[in-house]
């Protein structure tokens, strides 16, 4: 074979192999890193790199589904503009003041994400925070019963704001209200994709009952359903610390109480500690108590001390708040994520000077030969050429060993056939 013919059948292998599977490059790539090849090295030679890699700027879909251009550099768009959501925050904040609201943006933020399923792989139909509470057909279901409300009360702040998105609003103002609350701060991330239809919603009855037969294992059935466990259970029921319970919505408390008849907010319904707009461990201590008829207990608040394993953790956090915030602000950024799709894929914080947040975690075994942590450059470069190729390090492209196997003899042949002229 002359030294043109090898080269053009290599290229020829290599266009077929592409044309074949989409993938192929993606694959291409993965077995770089896997065996010390850097795409890096591929892209130092012009011609290679215009047979095996696509070009910086390449036509393909992007995350939020529509078909444009893109290029390796770090997306400068994201699901919600940083700088809005940072003064979205400030808007809630003076809403706080004049509405007392809290409580009731905090249900709204967990009823959004409540109702994911981890064993659903595919969005949205695997439910969480995707903003899908917003249509009316969400917040008819029995358990979102008043929280149109709390959509009301936010809604001037998303007409406010065109780029943060129903999914990542919820989370902000649930998030603002404990904080503002005197709770903990809560390592929350942004960036949440919104469902676009009403149909996108989930189906009714994903959230927790309040009385069932079996208060615990209800409990358990689903939280676990959503990933969560005993400890993440327990810490979040503490969010009952806040706000009341309405018989007029949900069917639980009383008209009112002596502790909210006055308001503030909206007067009425019964809460579940004394200065419930204060996010504190008295939700622990009042219930263990069981003392003040005027304060609410739901069978699955009681459940927490009568289950052995739940009891482990309500007794720990009735007696030290410091280790119940602690647990709390775990668990909540965690719900805040549930079955949520973030654009950029690794979110963003808002309290990062850096525009895109904390990075992701890379766990350097999969993307080196070597176990040992990649350096911050290195990361970003691995990034910024799975992007280029229309993956992510987190979700690597499937790989194809065949073609793989056919790639890697095309890239010989043809630097063969440079060698033998
Ligand atoms: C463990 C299972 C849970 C059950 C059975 C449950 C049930 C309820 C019920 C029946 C209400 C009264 C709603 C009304 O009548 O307006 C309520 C209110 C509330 N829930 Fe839960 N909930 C659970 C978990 C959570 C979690 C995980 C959070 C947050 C992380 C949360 C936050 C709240 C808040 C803040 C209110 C007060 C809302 C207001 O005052 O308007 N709940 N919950």
């Amino acid at each position: 074979m002359t030294s043109l013919s090898a080269a053009a059948a290599a290229a020829t292998t290599a266009a077929a192999a592409s044309r074949l599977l989409p993938s192929v490059t993606a694959s291409a790539a993965r077995l770089s890193y896997r065996s010390s090849v850097s795409i890096s090295s591929l892209r130092s030679s012009p011609l290679l790199s215009r047979i095996f890699l696509p070009q910086k700027s390449s036509l393909r879909r992007l995350s939020t589904g529509r078909i444009g251009y893109s290029t390796v550099s770090p997306p400068k768009c994201a699901a919600s503009d940083p700088d809005q959501l940072k003064s979205a925050r400030e808007d809630i904040k003076e809403l706080l003041k004049t509405k007392f609201c809290h409580p009731i943006l905090v249900r709204l933020g967990w009823h959004d994400a409540g109702t994911y399923n981890k064993n659903i792989e595919e969005w949205p139909q695997r439910g969480g925070a995707n903003g899908s509470l917003r249509f009316e057909v969400e917040l008819k279901h029995g358990a979102n019963a008043g929280l149109v409300n709390a959509l009301k009360l936010l809604q001037p702040i998303k007409d406010k704001y065109s780029n943060v998105t129903y999914a990542d609003l919820f989370q902000l103002a649930s998030a603002t209200a404990v904080e503002e609350a005197g709770g903990p701060k809560i390592p929350m991330k942004y960036g949440r994709v919104d469902v676009t239809a009403p149909e996108q919603c989930p189906e009714e009855g994903r959230l927790p009952d309040a009385g069932p037969p079996s208060p615990a294992s209800h409990l358990r059935d689903v939280f676990y359903r959503m990933g969560l466990n005993d400890k993440e259970i327990v810490a979040l029921s503490g969010a009952h610390t806040l706000g009341r319970s309405r018989p007029d919505r949900s069917g639980w408390g009383k008209p009112e109480t002596k502790y909210t008849k006055d308001g503030p907010g909206a007067p009425g319904g019964q809460s579940w500690t004394v200065q419930w707009l204060k996010f504190d461990n008295f939700y622990f201590k009042d219930i263990k108590e069981k003392k003040d008829e005027d304060l609410l207990v739901l069978p699955t608040d009681a459940a927490l001390f009568d289950d052995p394993s739940f009891k482990e953790y309500a007794e720990k956090y009735a007696a030290d708040q410091d280790a119940f915030f602690k647990d709390y602000a775990e668990a909540h950024a965690k719900l805040s994520n549930l079955g949520a799709k973030f654009d950029p894929p690794e979110g963003f914080s808002l309290d990062d000077s850096s525009p895109k947040g904390q990075p992701e975690k890379f766990v350097a075994a999969k993307y080196s030969t070597g176990k040992r942590e990649l350096s911050d450059a290195m990361k970003q470069k691995i990034r910024a050429e799975y992007e280029a190729i229309g993956g992510t390090p987190d979700k690597p492209l499937q790989s194809n060993y065949f073609l793989n196997i056919i790639i890697v003899i095309a890239v010989l042949a043809f630097v063969t056939s440079f060698v033998m002229n």
